[in-house]
């Protein structure tokens, strides 16, 4: 099972302090969002598991971390100056700014107004979807001298910092630079919950290949993160590819394949149930041309005249200089949290009838491992161990001390919230130093001894 709708994920979200609405207290704004102290943790484990994954478990990825503001020039020759914008249309009607080719039609084939139906449009017009910013203490906000934008993808920072990795790491190909951050895009119509924020995190590698080899790279990247994503706990039945046609390609991408994740189960349709979660693409060679001082259009003109330096590469087993290929798996950090704790949902009646709701997390992303309860929190000496008990284990995983309510809601409580185990510390511990564990996911106890429940959570939470 999982969760039936996004709202459910809002709700519970908001409930547990997973995610908050930003700035709330003044009314909120639009699709802004903050994490609580369990979403910062769950976003903390996926980042870290995809880091560990690529960076520490393979010999061929550095990381890195640049800029959100980086020299314009970046973007103009990136092409996100003139090219990345969506198409906007305002109805006339209701004064609703929308995205044109997201638009339904009516039956005679013309676009109608998501918000009123109405199919009293303007024209579309490009909309850049960089923010905009100044630099320095600069005239006016026209100052164009000073214009600046927030980055709308953190693989910029990776291209312009090729030739810097490759020298400093002596790196040969192929291989990669993995990066996590912050991007800022104005999106037209952004929502449903965190899927879609004007403010978000990435995820994005960046693998360098020679040319001929790009293909076959880009496929086992591909089922590198159907395996990866299989490891955050998601269902295969909720995960499916989509390859992007010619017409909706990049203009940088020969090969582009989406990783979907049913992210609408409430759609009857079932075509319209389906999201983006990450794209995979063969960026080709064109972004360390474009970044590049020496190559020339067919006049003979530099393409860059900008640019200090060349960022092809010297392959001295087989004495060529080419730019190489780039394949790009880049995830969001948001969507990814969302389509987890989706997965992870489940709802179950206990014996007295009552509803209720289990996260089941992966031990690895859950955002508190154990939380140990004392059965009586009047008892000093059970207080006192369950305490005890909480600070020998925290240097070996994230575990919390709970005594705010009566056993059954502490149970329910960290069962909602994802925790795989909980430990409760009673009269009989004193007697005999042995305590209980609760499986989340099975609700079954097990009487364990207090010098072995290090290792047997090791063992069992596998960290
Ligand atoms: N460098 C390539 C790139 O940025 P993208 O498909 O525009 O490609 C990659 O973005 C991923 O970033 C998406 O698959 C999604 O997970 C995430 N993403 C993009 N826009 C987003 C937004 N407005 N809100 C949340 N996540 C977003």
């Amino acid at each position: 099972m999982s969760a039936l709708n996004i709202e459910t994920i809002v709700s519970l979200a908001k409930r547990r302090g997973f995610v908050y609405p930003a700035s709330e207290i003044y009314g909120g704004l639009g699709s802004s969002w903050d994490y609580g102290p369990l979403g910062v943790e769950l976003a903390n484990n996926i980042k870290q598991s995809w880091w560990r994954w690529l960076v520490y478990e393979r010999d061929d990825i550095e990381g890195i971390d640049s800029s959100i503001i980086q020299n314009r020039l970046v973007w103009k020759y990136s092409g996100h100056e003139d090219t990345f914008s969506d198409p906007l249309v305002d109805c006339r009607d209701c004064k609703t700014r929308l995205r044109e080719d997201k638009l339904e039609t009516n039956a005679d084939g013309k676009p109608v107004c998501s918000n009123c139906g109405s199919t009293n449009l303007t024209e579309s017009r490009p909309f850049n979807l960089m923010f905009r910013t100044t630099v320095g203490a600069a005239s006016s906000d026209e100052d164009e001298s000073a214009l600046a934008y927030l980055r709308p993808e953190t693989a910029q920072g990776i291209f312009t910092n090729f030739a810097n990795v490759l020298n400093t790491s002596r790196r040969k190909l192929p291989f990669g630079i993995a990066q996590i951050g912050k991007a800022f895009r104005n999106e037209v119509t952004p929502g449903n919950f965190i899927f879609r924020t004007r403010e978000f995190e990435q995820m994005e590698l960046e693998y360098f290949v020679r040319p001929d080899e790009a293909a076959k790279s880009h496929q086992e990247w591909i089922d590198g993160f159907d395996a990866w994503i299989a490891t955050l706990g998601i269902s295969k039945a909720n995960l499916k590819h989509y390859e992007q046609t010619k017409a909706e390609l990049a203009h940088y991408s020969e090969r582009t394949v989406d990783i979907l994740y049913r992210f609408f189960p409430e759609r009857e349709e079932e075509d319209k149930q389906w999201d983006e979660l990450m794209g995979i693409a063969n960026r080709t060679d064109y972004d360390l041309r474009v970044h590049s001082k020496k190559p020339e259009n067919a006049d003979g003109k530099r393409i860059n005249p900008d640019s200090t330096e060349d960022l092809s590469y010297f392959d001295p087993q087989t004495n060529e200089r080419f730019y190489p290929y780039i394949i790009e798996p880049s995830i969001g950090v948001n969507r990814t949290l969302l389509a987890v704790m989706m997965d992870a949902y489940e709802e179950r009646t206990n014996d007295k009838g009552e509803v209720r709701v289990i996260l089941k997390l992966t031990p690895e992303l859950a955002p508190i491992k154990v939380a140990v309860l004392p059965l009586a929190k009047n008892n000093d000496a059970i207080v006192t161990l369950a305490k005890k008990l909480k600070r020998d284990l925290q240097p070996h995983m994230r575990a919390v001390y709970d005594d705010t309510g009566g056993i059954g809601k502490l149970y329910a409580r960290q069962d909602e919230i994802g925790t795989p185990f909980c430990v409760t510390v009673d009269h009989e511990s004193l007697e005999d130093n042995a305590v209980t564990i609760r499986n989340r996911d099975t609700w079954e106890q097990e009487r364990i001894g207090v010098d072995s429940l290090k290792n047997y959570l090791t063992g069992r939470l596998k960290i």
